[in-house]
């Protein structure tokens, strides 16, 4: 293990612009778009109470791992992994051989395409071994990226759509339709998408602390002050104490197996836990800051505002007489046609767009810091050529996304080679961005996460480096603390069996990597605890393209 002594380096400049930055990179379109929705399609208040604990069960837990390894390492995740690691790791080669062996057994059934990726991810593992999981967070910053700054760009555009007066539609069916053709039509989806990408690289290309940290501090009470101006019209339309009672009363019959493993793996992508996301920002840490209690506050911030936007969203839905359950096209479709019929209709959905613009930008700033960081700390690159190429590739890739949301008929070539390697694809190149990152790269990437700290580097030397800015949480008495008692001698000079860190190392080793496994082999359709679903109708095409950012 080597312990290179950290470079000097830029650093928040203090708790406050850390944990503004982080929260704004977890408060994003998870929160405003994706959380209400799978709320509404869920059953509602009981699904708030699951998504709840899974928050605080494994959510909390591999938040400290991850910005712990980036204040430890004061580095990208690729080279945070990199130093952390064993010079060998039989854990490692033990992964890579399964991989490999896989890998060569489906080419003798003649699956080429999944063939041939086990084997070279197989090879991959065993060249650099954990290093591994830092570079499948710059990866999944790629790809993550790519189709989320798409969404974000027609949020942009509804911004100008609302204000110009386009959002009158007096039926979901209208709005629905007028969707399509707006995330269809190339020049708007690439223009809106190139403009996000532009203000993304310029806030990233200013630094940490004058690009991201000073942005997050404008942007993060802005969003606030929309939210709460959203909720407060939403809750005083007649009727809408209908939605509140559906958001918050729990049903428990509604919750599933399924619903449960939905829950965690949005726990995930809300927290941008899994790709490093947390990594890069703890990195910008100083050792003098208090590391519980800012993944706490990021952590609770993140829930608050998706719980508000659950808020904003159901009880104005149920005033017009709409269902909570219209999945994907909630926020773009049923939502636009509900402020058409309130008064001041047009203002209400410019708040509501920016509001959605503003989350989306702190997090795309975040996913695009992680490819940069890579290339200053390990390739020496200046920060602002490092943004500027990434920034561009990123663009670029996103353009395939944004001109192919619908179909594939404008990437007719790319589509035929991918059917001859893996046999069939996704519905667009949109949504293969999307299930690489959210169903692969991001469960696989924390499950690894949990796992090295649990069991590579150590509990010890991760509650070593917690311990630095907050000592309660390794040496203070669970019971004490709970029970007051914490400043009381006394209650402290037993030996330290039951403490914050004893509890948080039995949930990394054991608990998190356990439920993270169970929820990816759910996802990719190993496990599955479902009753047994009439089949489902084609999907829309352009609905499927919004399916799960
Ligand atoms: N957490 C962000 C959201 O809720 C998305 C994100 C995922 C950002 C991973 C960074 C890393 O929208």
């Amino acid at each position: 293990m080597s312990e290179a002594t950290p470079k000097a380096r830029e650093h928040w400049s203090g708790s406050l612009g850390f944990v503004l930055a982080a929260a704004g990179s977890a408060i994003g379109l998870g929160n405003i778009w994706k959380f209400p929705y799978i709320t509404g399609e869920n059953g509602g208040g009981a699904f708030v109470l699951v998504y709840l604990l899974c928050i605080a069960v494994i959510g909390l837990p591999v938040m400290i791992c991850e910005i712990a390894i980036g204040r430890r390492t004061q580095r990208n995740p690729v080279g945070a992994f990199h130093e952390l690691s064993p010079a060998t790791s039989l854990l490692a080669h033990g992964i890579g051989l399964a991989v490999l062996l896989t890998g060569a057994s489906l080419l003798l059934f003649r699956v080429w395409g999944w063939g041939a990726v086990l084997i070279a991810v197989g090879l991959l593992i065993f060249r650099f071994g954990w290093t591994l999981v830092g570079f499948m967070g710059v990866v999944a910053g790629f790809t993550i990226l790519s189709f989320y700054s798409v969404v974000a760009g027609w949020t942009l555009g509804y911004i100008l759509e609302a204000v110009t007066g386009r959002l009158n539609f007096t039926e979901v069916a209208q709005a629905k339709e007028f969707f399509g053709g707006f995330i269809t039509n190339p020049a708007w989806a690439i223009g809106c998408h190139i403009a996000f990408m532009l203000m993304c690289i310029a806030i990233v290309a200013g630094g940490v602390k004058k690009g991201i940290e000073r942005w997050s501090k404008i942007l993060m009470p802005l969003l606030l002050l929309l939210l709460v101006a959203l909720i407060i019209r939403a809750l005083t339309l007649p009727g809408s104490t209908a939605g509140v009672r559906f958001y918050l009363r729990p049903d428990f019959s509604r919750i599933t197996a399924q619903s449960v493993l939905i829950a965690l793996g949005h726990a995930f992508f809300s927290l941008s836990l899994g790709m490093g996301a947390m990594i890069t920002y703890g990195s910008y840490l100083s050792r003098e800051q208090n590391l519980l209690s800012s993944s706490f506050s990021i952590v609770v911030l993140d829930t608050v505002i998706a719980l508000m936007a659950g808020l904003a969203i159901f009880p104005a839905v149920f005033a017009y007489g709409f269902g909570p359950d219209a999945g994907p096209g909630l926020v773009f479709q049923v939502l636009p046609t509900v402020f058409h019929r309130m008064p001041l209709g047009v203002l209400w959905a410019a708040i509501f767009f920016l509001l959605l613009l503003v989350a989306a930008l702190t997090s795309a700033i975040s996913l695009l810091e992680v490819v940069t960081a890579y290339f200053i700390d390990e390739r020496k690159w200046p920060r602002s050529r490092a943004t500027w190429v990434m920034g561009g590739l990123i663009t670029l890739l996103g353009v395939l996304c944004a001109i192919s949301v619908a179909d594939w008929s404008r990437l007719e070539f790319l589509h035929r080679a991918l059917v001859w390697a893996f046999g069939g694809v996704k519905d667009s190149f949109f949504d293969v961005m999307d299930h690489i990152s959210s169903n692969w790269l991001l469960p696989l990437g924390g499950f690894f996460i949990s796992l090295f700290v649990g069991w590579i580097w150590g509990v010890k030397h991760a509650v070593d480096e917690i311990r630095h800015g907050s000592q309660n949480f390794a040496d203070v008495h669970l019971i004490s603390l709970l029970a007051g008692l914490k400043d009381d001698p006394s209650h402290n000079a037993n030996p330290h069996v039951l403490t914050l860190a004893s509890l948080w190392g039995i949930f990394i080793r054991f608990i998190s990597p356990t439920a993270v496994l169970i929820a990816f082999l759910h996802t990719i359709g190993w496990l599955d605890f479902k009753p047994k679903p009439p089949a489902p109708p084609p999907a829309a095409s352009v609905e499927s393209a919004v399916e799960n950012p």
